[in-house]
């Protein structure tokens, strides 16, 4: 479809934004249970919401996406929902307005508020909880600041992403750990969740202390099933002494906000995730859970603003008593308006419903799949069991590079898809809660039109 030959902009603002209820009811959660039917999501966010006062805006719909484009790039930055959208603009007006009397009046109940809003999430202890501005952050602290002796060794993964394969080779640098990456598929169409698990245990060693992997690759749309993973660490770990076991560090960003069980629950010691892609939390927001046994093995390295740190500064002690999220929490002055109004999105999954979420988002990448693997010239990277993938769907096609395919999907179709920052380079789409299933049957006449 040539770009003159697309909807005029008012029918396609119509058919995507016209019904004032927003995309996710109007799209991908229709019908899913829970939301109430017709009461749904517009009519849950008109009865209230969290933190800061909503502030009129003059965008009222729930994503202020430009409705020239099918946007199905969340997993790279998300647009903010309605409901963050305002809480942000009104946290920005009083900090405007008057930042002393801002900061004392939000602070420290709101960063509070953040904290309890990603603890409920994860089903975790609050005090277990750092607030970081990325997944980048939070790896680069984590894994500057575990316990490691020269010598001890990091499995990593071939399929992780740049932030912890340089945050680990830093460290590296730095003291002389063994960092060592393993492959866990050759195939990734055909990952499967015994397989990897294999792979895992075939890759520790008694000199492992860590195992660093990410939930979902944004390499290839891969899944790792955690909860296997977590069971053959745990196995390796039944003979050894506290100090030495191996601990199962996660970067969960493309799972974070997708996947209705918590990390937590399927048995990661240390999870870090940003906040601003799955999630739709404001951009500049992150966290870092870790167990407590876990946070014993973990140094902050940029000093906290928590309370208790501070007083203990001014009485010439070390923090002694604070919990270890708020202490690995990076002090300094942050983005606030951001960071304040991070409850809002964990807000937003509750009322939606972390299981309609899951399968609203799940629903969208199989049926992008399945028309891809329909398509002659198009392969699928991604597999096709929820078991082993999420919201991503990486493809390659026949008739043009990853690179090729993007610039044409988005200049002759206006469709918006991204390359993998890989070596091998896929291309990659990621419809979300703020797509439908139109917007992923538009990416896939796009594509159709490429191979054809
Ligand atoms: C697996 C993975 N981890 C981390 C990141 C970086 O996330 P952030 O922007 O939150 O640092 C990305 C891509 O943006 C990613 O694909």
């Amino acid at each position: 479809m040539e770009p003159e030959d697309r909807e005029p902009k008012a029918d396609a603002d119509a058919r995507r934004f016209g019904r004032r209820e927003l995309l996710v009811r109007g799209g991908v959660l229709v019908g899913a249970a829970g939301l109430g039917g017709a009461a749904g999501y517009a009519l849950a966010r008109d009865e209230g919401s969290v933190g800061a006062a909503p502030v009129p805006t003059d965008d009222d719909r729930e994503f202020a996406l430009d409705p020239a484009y099918v946007n199905l790039t969340t997993f790279l930055l998300a647009s903010h929902p309605r409901r963050v959208r305002e809480a942000i603009a009104s946290h920005r007006a009083a900090l405007d307005a008057s930042p002393p009397l801002a900061l004392r009046e939000a602070e420290p109940a709101l960063e509070d508020e953040a904290r309890a809003g990603s603890a409920a999430y994860l089903g975790a202890d609050p005090g277990d909880v750092a607030l970081t501005d990325s997944t980048t952050m939070g790896l680069g602290l984590v894994y500057a600041g575990l316990h490691l002796a020269p010598g001890d060794e990091v499995v990593t993964t071939e399929h992780d992403f740049y932030a912890t394969h340089e945050a680990l080779r830093l460290r590296a640098e730095r003291d002389g750990i063994a960092v060592r990456r393993v492959r866990l598929y050759d195939d990734p169409a055909a990952a499967s969740p015994g397989a990897i698990a294999d792979a895992v245990a075939a890759a520790l060693t008694r000199e492992t202390r860590v195992l660093a992997v990410t939930w979902v690759h944004s390499s290839t749309g891969v899944k790792l099933p955690l909860a296997d993973v977590a069971e053959v660490v745990a196995a390796a770990n039944r003979a050894r002494p506290d100090d030495e076991r191996i601990l199962l560090c996660v970067d969960g960003i493309h799972g974070f906000g997708i996947e209705a069980a918590s990390p937590v629950e399927l048995g990661a010691d240390v999870f870090v995730s940003g906040c601003h892609k799955w999630l739709f939390g404001p951009r500049g927001t992150g966290i870092v859970w870790a167990a407590p046994h876990a946070w014993e093995r973990i140094a902050p390295t940029i000093p906290s603003f928590d309370g208790q740190a501070y007083v203990a500064w001014m009485e010439g002690r070390p923090p002694t008593g604070a919990a270890p999220g708020p202490l690995m929490t990076p002090g300094g002055y942050h983005s606030f308006e951001h960071r304040w109004a991070l409850a809002e999105a964990f807000a937003l999954h509750d009322e939606l419903g972390r299981d309609e979420v899951e399968a609203g988002t799940h629903g969208l990448a199989t049926r992008l799949k399945e028309g891809l693997a329909a398509l002659p010239g198009a392969s699928v990277v991604t597999p096709l069991a929820p078991e082993v993938s999420a919201g991503l769907v990486c493809c390659e096609l026949e008739a043009a590079t990853a690179g090729e395919a993007v610039d044409r999907l988005r200049e002759e179709h206006g469709v918006l898809a991204s390359v993998t920052p890989y070596a091998t380079a896929y291309l990659r789409f990621g419809p979300s809660i703020a797509n439908d299933e139109a917007d992923v049957d538009a990416a896939l006449d796009a594509v159709r039109a490429l191979t054809a």
